[in-house]
């Protein structure tokens, strides 16, 4: 079964199954110099409209931060392709039994699209693709080689719409992003 279908047709995650309205495949470019691998879709944004980082506050910081850095070729996904709901309907974070379980659809994504860099979006996509013991100090990011690829560690858009971060530090670090892809042979 082709990648997107078998994601769409997943039953994985009882909880997620209940409450998603769409689930949300990685999108972008087919072959990527750079993929962000953020949380989760959240319920105003990609859970409404079928793509990750899209139609909410978050998705639109992302891209436009993108757009400005001159990044190009870039790819967008989660580490889990459902929205996780708490009992009151709001966004809760996914637990580590809904990460593991997208985790193949998740690694599957990354060897179509083959990026030079996966931009972990905050602490936890860091944790999970680099391990509890690398610094994650976007400020001052220490990558860390995995196979073909290197991880990067950047804030999420929401800790800088949640004004923990200012809009110009941030595109700074796009920019300096943006320069290590070029320096790794693409954008
Ligand atoms: N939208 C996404 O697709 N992922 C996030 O982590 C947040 C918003």
């Amino acid at each position: 079964m082709e990648l997107r279908e078998a994601m769409r047709a997943c039953l994985r995650c009882p909880a997620l199954v209940r409450t998603r309205a769409c689930v949300v495949p990685g999108d972008g470019a087919a072959r990527a110099t750079v993929a962000f691998v953020g949380i989760a879709p959240g319920r105003f944004g990609g859970d409404r409209t079928g793509v990750p980082f899209s139609g909410d506050r978050s998705g639109d910081l992302l891209r436009r931060m993108i757009r400005e850095s001159g990044l190009r070729r870039v790819f967008i996904t989660n580490l889990v392709r459902c929205n996780p709901r708490d009992e009151l309907g709001r966004n809760r974070d996914p637990r580590g039994d809904e990460i593991a379980n997208c985790r193949d659809y998740l690694t599957a994504e990354l060897a179509i699209v083959r990026p030079r860099i996966v931009a972990c979006l905050g602490r936890m996509a860091w944790r999970e693709l680099a391990g509890k013991s690398a610094p994650f100090d976007p400020r001052n990011p220490i990558p860390v080689a995995a196979r073909s690829l290197v991880l990067y560690p950047m804030f999420h858009p929401g800790y800088a719409i949640r004004g923990a971060y200012s809009e110009r530090l941030y595109r700074g670090d796009f920019v300096r992003l943006a320069s290590l892809a070029a320096s790794a042979g693409g954008r």
